[in-house]
């Protein structure tokens, strides 16, 4: 048996202005570092705000997100869904990245200029958004 695996889904709010390059340094950062400790997941990034899925082993995950709590590049950290599942979501991403309006796919309905349905008081719909998002992802970054 393999260890459990968590899936962390947040959204959040950028404080100081994430132009191209300081993504780039973010993902790449990311990408090594999550690689070594054998996360995957997506972060899509519209008009200062993130919106991440971050899936590995639970302390692994747990770990990251203190650190991610604790970045003053951003505020207003808001996890909107933890999950324990079966297998990841994001195999073949150890930090997918999408900026959400450049694609020519398009955005999953209430979710094209804010995080309106994410930032839901109602947690279905929060729920129901971010599982929309994940299965918008993998269908985007496949086709590509
Ligand atoms: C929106 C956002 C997403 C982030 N995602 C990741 C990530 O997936 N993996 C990662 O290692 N760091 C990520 N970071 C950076 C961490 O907050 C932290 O800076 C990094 O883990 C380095 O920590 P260390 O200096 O203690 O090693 C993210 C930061 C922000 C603001």
């Amino acid at each position: 048996m393999s260890a459990p695996l968590t899936a962390v889904s947040y959204v959040s709010r950028a404080v100081e202005e994430f132009d191209d390059a300081r993504l780039a340094d973010l993902l790449a950062q990311s990408r090594r570092s999550n690689h070594e400790h054998d996360l995957s997941g997506m972060l899509l990034h519209r008009r200062g705000r993130f919106f991440q899925v971050l899936e590995g082993p639970k302390d692994a995950v747990d770990e990251l997100m203190t650190k991610i709590r604790r970045d003053s590049r951003h505020d207003e950290v808001r996890v909107l869904l933890t999950e324990q599942i079966e297998e990841r979501r994001f195999n073949e991403w150890t930090m997918g990245y999408e900026p959400i309006g450049v694609t020519s796919t398009p955005v999953p309905e209430g979710f094209r200029d804010t995080f309106d349905d994410l930032e839901s008081d109602d947690d279905d719909a929060s729920i129901r958004a971010v599982r929309e998002l994940t299965v918008w992802f993998r269908a985007r970054t496949a086709a590509a």
